[in-house]
């Protein structure tokens, strides 16, 4: 399907309003404007239902990191399915793409990083993650450490829990969220705090007041109340937030100091779009779990991952019946997918692409709209990135980075329209000529602005 005569486009768009509940979305505003229908996808390029074809700035959802179209990805797919489609992995059972991703997944995470517990989104991996936090410190001895620790700008999830660590009030106010239990740090974000931070001098500088800040947010709690901390190494959905020198690695030796667990949330940040398979290893982070989703299958099928340290898969293998798991946990065919999109990263070589070709290519050229009227900042690394817009803060009624998503649309590329940014992902396999392209509209777009 890809162009739709203006009846059958007319039509669907009436039958989504009249059906469809769209996640993260003003429906008055959708249904004033009409349902925005992609319908096909080849590399960094979609097709929508009027025939337009716009370069993809945010590889889907940041996910899509080996691009459209992936044949590997989609004959593994239908083989798995023709073979076994799903068998759950409960009890005693277990199927071949499972036991074979774990295992790839071992040797590509950090060292002493070699179970796998699988699940169906970054929300789901981030949940469990929570749950083999309460037992570990259970058994450990301490049922007292229940509270979860994050920052703000952080995004980790939608179920209750992950939406009450996430740090953004415009996801929790609406649910009356946060649950009590979970505490917010300060993120290392100078421009949000009002503090001006041009030099990486600067930036270290207010890395490490947020580090203090952190350290008394625990003090004041009582270390031996709390589990886990949760940490984005990029803070992604909150406005590309990257961390200044020395900040994460002090984060986690404190956690390691206060006897908390430190979990890496690598939804986005994992399988190539910082340059390397984990974020976790650029920073030497050595996580006691670290979370997957996303560009675990591109985005082809939906597939999350908890990864456990060897001392805590130790301990909950040791602990008896672990009471927990979705039925979807190890899906065959999910896990085939995600065997054929590693296998795609590592023999299309995306990593070192990403870390010493592309992926500077995208900095420098993100960081050239410094000094535009309309930038106040340009955040970016590996093959991710943000530009914070002047105005954020206006009282207009439509956020500024929202604006600017629609017009960049206009201009024929997707970015990501945040309150005061717009932020950029692109699949991995981007040319220089697309990113050339996508600033292209991006200069537009801000010109307009
Ligand atoms: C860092 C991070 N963690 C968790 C999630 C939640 O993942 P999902 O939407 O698959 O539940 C996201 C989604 O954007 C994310 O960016």
């Amino acid at each position: 399907m890809s162009e739709l005569s203006k009846s059958a486009l007319d039509e669907l768009r009436a039958a989504d309003r009249a059906h469809h509940i769209h996640p993260y979305t003003d429906h008055s505003e959708l249904h004033a404007a009409g349902t925005h229908l992609i319908t096909g996808a080849e590399g960094c390029w979609l097709t929508d239902a009027e025939g337009r074809r716009l370069l993809d700035g945010l590889a889907g959802l940041w996910c899509v990191n080996v691009g459209y179209g992936s044949k590997k990805i989609a004959d593994a797919v239908n083989e798995q399915i023709r073979k076994l489609p799903f068998y759950p992995s409960f009890f005693n059972s277990s199927n071949e793409p499972a036991i074979r991703l774990a295992e790839r997944l071992a040797e590509i995470a950090p060292a002493g990083v070699n179970h796998a517990l699988f699940s169906g989104s970054g929300s789901e991996a981030n949940e469990s993650a929570l749950k083999v936090v309460r037992s570990v410190q259970q058994m450990r001895g301490h049922p007292q450490r229940t509270k979860i620790l994050t920052r703000e700008f952080a995004y980790h999830g939608v179920t209750l829990a992950t939406t009450s660590m996430t740090g953004l009030p415009a996801c929790q106010d609406p649910f009356n969220l946060p649950l009590p239990g979970f505490l917010h740090a300060p993120a290392p974000h100078p421009y949000a705090a009002s503090q001006v931070a041009t030099t990486e001098l600067e930036r270290a500088a207010y890395g490490k007041r947020c580090i203090e800040e952190t350290r008394k947010r625990i003090e004041a709690e009582g270390p031996d109340t709390i589990a886990a901390m949760f940490i984005e190494p990029v803070q992604g959905a909150g406005g590309v937030i990257v961390p200044p020198d020395g900040y994460l690695l002090a984060l986690r030796q404190m956690a390691r100091d206060f006897g908390i667990l430190f979990v890496a949330d690598e939804v986005i940040t994992a399988f190539g779009r910082l340059g390397s398979w984990f974020a976790s290893c650029l920073w030497s982070l050595e996580p006691d779990l670290i979370t997957v989703a996303k560009g675990l299958t591109s985005g082809y099928l939906p597939m999350g991952a908890t990864l456990l340290s060897d001392a805590l898969s130790d301990e909950l293998i040791g602990g008896g019946y672990f009471a927990h798991g979705h039925t979807y946990s190890g899906h065959p065919t999910c896990a085939a997918a995600a065997l054929a999109n590693l296998e795609e990263i590592e023999e299309r070589k995306l990593i070192p692409r990403v870390h010493d070709d592309i992926g500077p290519y995208f900095v420098e050229g993100l960081k050239k709209f410094e000094g535009h009227p309309a930038v106040a900042e340009v955040r970016a690394t590996g093959l991710i990135g943000a530009i914070e817009l002047v105005g954020g803060g206006s009282s207009q009624s439509s956020p500024v980075g929202l604006r600017a998503a629609d017009i960049a649309r206009e201009h024929g590329v997707i970015v990501r329209g945040l309150s005061t940014a717009i932020a950029m992902a692109p699949p991995l396999i981007i040319s220089r000529d697309e990113i050339d392209t996508l600033f292209e509209a991006i200069g537009k777009t801000l010109d307009r602005l």
